[in-house]
């Protein structure tokens, strides 16, 4: 893993994800194969940074004259504050992306519009979220926008509480599937092999079941669901949707969307 205090300047477009966990990040091979099929000369890094680095680390890579960053866990709400933000990413209190320009930073989320394209042929029914974290806020957001009617359960209530106001959603207190067309895993829960609390026999297999978190094979929570003879979605579909907008916005290119997907198995 690179440190990211030993990078300097290139003469290449140098862009990275920023998070801690990061090793199991998809990104870097996304947008590699991204940059290589363009011909656009550039280097797309993964970087560990802990939650009290990230200003730090901004300010070294703005200074050697990266173009931006995505952000992950745990840097989504700081971002929102280091940048100079877009009305969502104020409403959302959450960034995924910055782009330096002389001396200024720009923020912008595209987690709202790569959590809605695999589900955009939905019809809007009752929606259960697990978690209320920057992630849930995405989806509930992006979700009761489009008419859906969110449920919110998350481990510490209050925050759910809070979450629930903002977005004209409801708190549950247990996450119970019954009635919804959709559930989504907004929380970190499965990238070490776990699957988040569901109540499973409440689980008709006429429900979507999204999962946030992806790794190279199905999560456990996906793995259920299939075998409940749900359809799912896995976090990459998310994943190339909002990486597509982020270069996107970074070089003003068109994102080849195909390529990032088979770049990352899809
Ligand atoms: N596929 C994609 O493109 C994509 C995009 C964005 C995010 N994600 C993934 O979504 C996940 C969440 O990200 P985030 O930014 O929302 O994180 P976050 O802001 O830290 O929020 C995490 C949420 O999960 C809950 N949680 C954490 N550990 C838990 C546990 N052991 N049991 C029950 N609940 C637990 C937290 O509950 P408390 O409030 O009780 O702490 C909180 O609600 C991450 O894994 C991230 O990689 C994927």
């Amino acid at each position: 893993m690179i440190d990211w205090r030993e990078l300097e300047n290139t003469n290449v477009a140098q862009l990275a994800v920023l998070g801690d966990p990061i090793d199991h990040s998809l990104s870097p091979r996304m947008h590699q194969a991204a940059l290589d099929h363009l011909g656009i000369p550039g280097k797309y890094y993964a970087l560990k940074v802990l939650f009290n680095e990230l200003e730090d680390c901004i300010a070294h890579l703005a200074s050697i004259g990266f173009v931006g960053v995505n952000v992950t866990i745990p840097h989504k709400e700081s971002a929102a504050q280091i940048g100079d933000g877009d009305k969502l990413v104020d409403l959302l209190s959450a960034a995924n992306t910055l782009k330096f320009d002389g001396g200024k930073i720009a923020a912008i989320n595209t987690d709202v519009a790569g959590f809605i394209k695999p589900i955009a042929d939905l019809q809007p029914k009752n929606s259960l979220v697990l978690g209320a974290g920057g992630a849930a806020a995405a989806a509930s957001y992006g979700l009761s926008r489009r008419g859906w009617s969110v449920d919110i359960w998350n481990r510490s209530p209050a925050r759910a509480e809070d979450l629930a106001l903002k977005f004209s959603a409801r708190v549950v207190n247990e996450p119970n599937p019954a009635g919804c067309s959709l559930v989504v895993n907004a929380t970190p829960l499965g990238l070490a092999g776990e699957s988040p609390p569901l109540v499973w026999e409440e689980l008709s297999p006429a429900t979507t079941v999204y999962d946030m978190v992806y790794g190279r094979q199905p999560t456990p929570f996906l793995a259920k669901a299939v075998a409940g003879g749900c359809a799912v979605i896995d976090g990459r579909e998310m994943l190339i949707e909002q990486g597509a907008l982020s270069l996107e916005w970074w070089l003003d290119v068109s994102a080849p969307r195909d390529i990032m997907r088979g770049a990352i198995g899809l």
